[in-house]
């Protein structure tokens, strides 16, 4: 499969929401915990499509069908907070009545509730240093993977960076997600901070899950 780079196109929208859907739990489907592949990604990839489509590279195979993506953001301070908008999706959408969301909802709160009462812990905040102004998030579908693709999508991020000036970016991923953590090193981020832990999403198992966040200056 011969893959290439590109900017983000307006027909290549509802691909990119459903690639976000079915990789989002490192690298897996999110469907066995969020049934509902719209409000997901309105969470989680239409600010970066909708709002920043500049900064939005994607990875496209032979027939320039998108099999990966790098959402970028340069000001961070601009960027949708995907908790406000689960919090709206709960609360104004009702989702913490609908079937395919509730359980996950309510294990959210449930869990924000026992960090802050146990080990007085709030939820995590959006980062914001101005040393690493921009952030990212990338996926690639698994066929896509282990091939060069993510570096070459970072170099193509970093370059677009320095034409703008950022003096660095950040990332946030899961502690947990180990061969993304191996990825980040190997294009030259650093753990930043201690990890702490996210309220809702767990492993399959039950387990609770820890944001980690990675930082790399330009
Ligand atoms: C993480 C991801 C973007 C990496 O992109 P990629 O194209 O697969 O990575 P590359 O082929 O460019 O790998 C570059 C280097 O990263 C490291 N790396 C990549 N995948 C790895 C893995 N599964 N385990 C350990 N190290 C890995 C290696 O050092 C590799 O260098 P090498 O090939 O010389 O060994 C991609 O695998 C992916 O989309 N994963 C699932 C979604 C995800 O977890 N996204 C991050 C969420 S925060």
């Amino acid at each position: 499969m011969a893959l290439a780079i590109r900017l983000y196109k307006e027909s290549d929208r509802e691909r990119i929401r459903r690639i976000c859907y079915e990789t989002g739990y490192m690298g897996e489907s999110v469907a066995w915990y969020w049934k509902d592949p719209e409000s997901f990604a309105d969470m989680f990839i239409s600010y970066y499509t909708d709002k920043e489509p500049e900064s939005f590279l994607v990875a496209v195979d032979d027939k320039d069908e998108v099999v990966g993506y790098l959402s970028g953001c340069v000001d961070s301070t601009k960027a949708d907070d995907p908790v406000a908008i689960g919090a709206k999706i709960a609360f104004l959408n009702l989702g913490l009545l609908r079937p395919s969301i509730a359980p996950t909802m309510w294990r959210a709160i449930r869990d924000a509730i026992f960090d802050l009462v146990l080990s007085a812990q709030t939820p995590p905040k959006p980062f914001n240093d101005s040393r690493w102004p921009s952030h990212l998030h990338i996926d690639l579908l698994g066929d896509a993977r282990g091939k060069g693709v993510g570096t070459k999508l970072m170099d193509e991020w970093f370059k677009m960076l320095r034409q703008v000036g950022s003096p660095g970016c950040f990332l946030e991923t899961l502690d947990e997600n180990k061969s993304a953590i191996a990825f980040f090193e190997s294009v030259g981020f650093s753990r930043h901070k201690k990890c702490d832990p996210v309220p809702g999403i767990r492993t399959p198992q039950g387990a609770r899950l820890h944001r980690q966040i990675m930082v790399r200056s330009i």
